[in-house]
């Protein structure tokens, strides 16, 4: 069959070699696609929020099955457009990507259906929202509704941070019109915990865990990015927590979902906060995490297209989801200077090292192609340099390790990722 990803960056560059491994594939296209996809797959010049293009050339090039990496087109409503014209398509309806496309949305759902998560306002005037700011309990967590790349949550000190951050998201616009609507929730503090699901619309079946450092530097320290490096499973996400989240958070959020007429379809991604007071939601996600995906998908046993199918069709009762027994950890090789300005156009060397290491993975995030046929930086986050491992500390130094095979200018890294698990 013929598949179409829909995306351009590392996580898409991890679906497309999971997919490159299916059987029952004979050819890949990816939209846009990067140097790195370009590799393994045809890569189309569609931009993923061209809806009408993107269906016209599924229909034009017989594509069996398309699959939706990325959150701009799934909360904007991409599948419906597949949908409409027979086209079969993996990711959530616009209905139901509104999990991750609205906070506001989100914290209601959770509310109504009793799902752990921090106490909230939601505001839709600057004026209210100021004024309830001023009796609150600090540090607190400003929200933009909206899709703001990962940058739209502020975490505030003291009332005048506070005060700030209100003015910049819905008065400033700082985040477009994310802006127009804000929550404003309880700070929490614990660990952090992604675990990404597949959902066919009632089944929901749980993958491995993984952990996210956001923070551009060493120590958690510098500014939110789209995330650094991931680490799989994780040791802080034991069977005790599984089995509350389970119970109190991840098939309650598909019935939820059925309830309100929002059949959800597609990867629910949990960002997850372990309080004292037990697991509790901090975001939704309608797509899988990237980093994440780097960590988790090459350690998944099933055929991805047996399980995306099954999503689909609604038969994911009878997949026996597996993963490896190991572990894997992903460290961002990203441009220096990121997640504000940065260079692009650096050439990259160093690919050729991970040609038959299994095992290790070069996935690219931003590169593209140059004139002269050279992989050059074309983004914040170039590439993810994953490894596997018997443990997560094997894997933490076969990563460190293959990240020095690779050399480019403004070559910029965090060197603690996975630190955490010393601590486990
Ligand atoms: P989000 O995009 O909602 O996941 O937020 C980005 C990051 O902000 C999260 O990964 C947390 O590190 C932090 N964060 C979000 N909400 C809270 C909260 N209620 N309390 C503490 N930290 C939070
Ligand atoms: N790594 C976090 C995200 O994909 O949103």
């Amino acid at each position: 069959m013929k598949v179409l990803i829909v995306g351009s960056g590392g996580r898409e560059h991890a679906i497309a070699m999971s997919v490159a491994k299916s059987s029952r594939v004979d050819k890949i296209y990816c939209a846009p696609g990067n140097a790195g996809i370009g590799q393994i797959a045809e890569c189309v010049p569609i931009k993923a929020m061209e809806f009408e293009k993107l269906a016209s050339f599924a229909k034009d090039n017989g594509i069996d099955f398309t699959i939706v990496g990325m959150d701009d087109p799934l909360v904007g409503g991409i599948v419906d457009v597949f949908e409409s014209q027979g086209l079969k398509v993996f990711g959530p309806r616009k209905n139901a990507a509104i999990l991750e496309g609205s906070k506001a949305f989100s914290k209601d759902l959770m509310k109504k259906y009793g799902i752990p998560t921090a106490s909230y306002e939601t505001f839709d005037d600057p004026a209210a929202a100021l004024a309830y700011l001023e009796s609150a309990k600090m540090p607190i967590v400003l929200k933009a509704d909206g899709l703001a790349l990962g940058k739209g949550v502020l975490i505030c000190n003291n009332l005048e941070e506070a005060k700030a951050g209100v003015k910049e998201i819905m008065e400033d616009k700082k985040f477009g019109d994310a802006g127009n609507h804000m929550v404003i929730e309880e700070f929490m503090t614990g660990r952090e915990v992604s675990v990404l699901s597949f959902v066919d619309g009632k089944t929901i079946k749980i993958m491995s865990s993984a952990q996210d450092h956001k923070r551009a530097k060493d120590g958690d320290e510098g500014l939110n990015t789209g995330g650094m490096g991931t680490f799989s499973p994780s040791p802080f996400y034991t069977k005790e927590i599984d089995a509350f989240c389970r119970e109190q958070i991840y098939q309650k959020t598909v019935d939820a979902m059925a309830a309100e007429g929002r059949e959800f379809k597609g990867v629910i991604f949990f960002g997850l906060m372990l309080t004292k007071e037990g697991p509790k939601v901090l975001e939704y996600n309608a797509r899988f995490g990237d980093p994440e995906a780097q960590v988790v998908l090459p350690r998944m046993k099933n055929d991805i297209i047996d399980v995306m199918e099954a999503c689909v069709e609604g038969t994911l009762d009878k997949v026996d989801l597996q993963f490896e027994d190991n572990a894997a950890v992903c460290v961002v090789l990203a441009s220096d200077g990121y997640p504000l300005a940065y260079e692009k156009g650096k050439v990259i060397t160093g690919e050729e090292n991970f040609a038959g290491k299994d095992g290790y993975y070069c996935f690219h995030a931003g590169t593209a192609l140059n004139d002269k046929g050279q992989i050059v930086t074309n983004g914040g986050r170039v590439l993810g340099i994953t490894a596997k491992g018997k443990d997560l500390k094997e894997a933490r130094a076969n990563a460190y390790n293959a990240t020095e095979w690779i050399s480019f200018e403004n070559k910029y890294m965090r060197h603690d990722i996975g630190k955490a698990i010393d601590e486990a």
